[in-house]
């Protein structure tokens, strides 16, 4: 399975929930491979670190952020690997255009605030046209750096939940240091000490949502 995890605005997640998702799919024992489609190759350098403190499962990752040439290395990588992990954004960029064409599932981290939200809806249309092009495409958006409490998380769900072409995954991830920390060591939230249970839960249910959806 191919999932993408996408937004065109950076900031938003998408490297420490895509780091998070291969991690835990490989310690399900598959086999899998991780793309970092960002320039800035931060799933690049996350992966590193683990590298260097010797974690396993051991993780494949490789940096493709042109498109054309992602697109061809996955449909190789494809008779490799079970699972196929795939980090790009940040901008429009030829990488996440290819993404959209080959992923099986879209995964859109979004923050609870207005321009978050007016970002998913650009999302939105990527997604239309990409669907024009090509069958099967399941697209979801996902909170990630919910806040704790108030109402911001509920208003930017239902403005989501209002777009065409995507569905709105109620499996959110909270704003948790222990995350944030994890991957700087290029750890899943789940291998990383103190255990935060919440953050576990959380990416737990984020994880099986998004490998059940297809
Ligand atoms: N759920 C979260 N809770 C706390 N910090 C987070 C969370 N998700 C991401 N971060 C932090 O926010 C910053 C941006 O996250 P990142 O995954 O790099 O986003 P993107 O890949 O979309 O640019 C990083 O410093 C990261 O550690
Ligand atoms: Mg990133």
């Amino acid at each position: 399975m191919i999932i993408s995890v996408l937004n065109t605005k950076g900031g938003v997640g998408k490297s420490t929930i895509s780091l998070n998702l291969a991690v835990l799919r490989a310690m399900s024992g598959r086999d899998v491979l991780l793309i970092d489609g960002d320039r800035q190759a931060t799933t690049m350098q996350a992966i590193a670190q683990r590298t260097m403190l010797g974690a396993l499962p051991a993780i494949s990752v490789a940096n493709y952020t042109d498109g054309p040439l992602l697109r061809g290395q996955v449909q190789q990588a494809k008779n490799k690997y079970e699972d196929i992990v795939i980090d790009a954004g940040g901008r429009d960029s030829t990488a996440l255009r290819a993404a959209l064409m080959i992923s099986d599932v879209l995964l859109i981290p979004f923050q609870p605030r207005s321009f978050d939200v007016w970002g998913v809806g650009d999302m939105a249309e990527l997604v239309k046209e990409a669907s024009c092009m090509r069958d099967g495409l399941r697209a979801f958006a996902v909170l990630s750096g919910a806040d704790p409490r108030g109402s911001d998380n509920a208003a930017a769900a239902e403005a989501v939940a209002e777009l065409e072409c995507i569905q709105y995954l109620d499996t959110p991830i909270g704003r948790r240091k222990s995350l944030a920390d994890a991957a700087g060591s290029g750890l899943s939230v789940v291998e990383w000490k103190p255990r935060d249970l919440k953050a576990v839960t959380e990416i737990t249910s984020l994880y099986n949502a998004a490998f059940e959806s297809s």
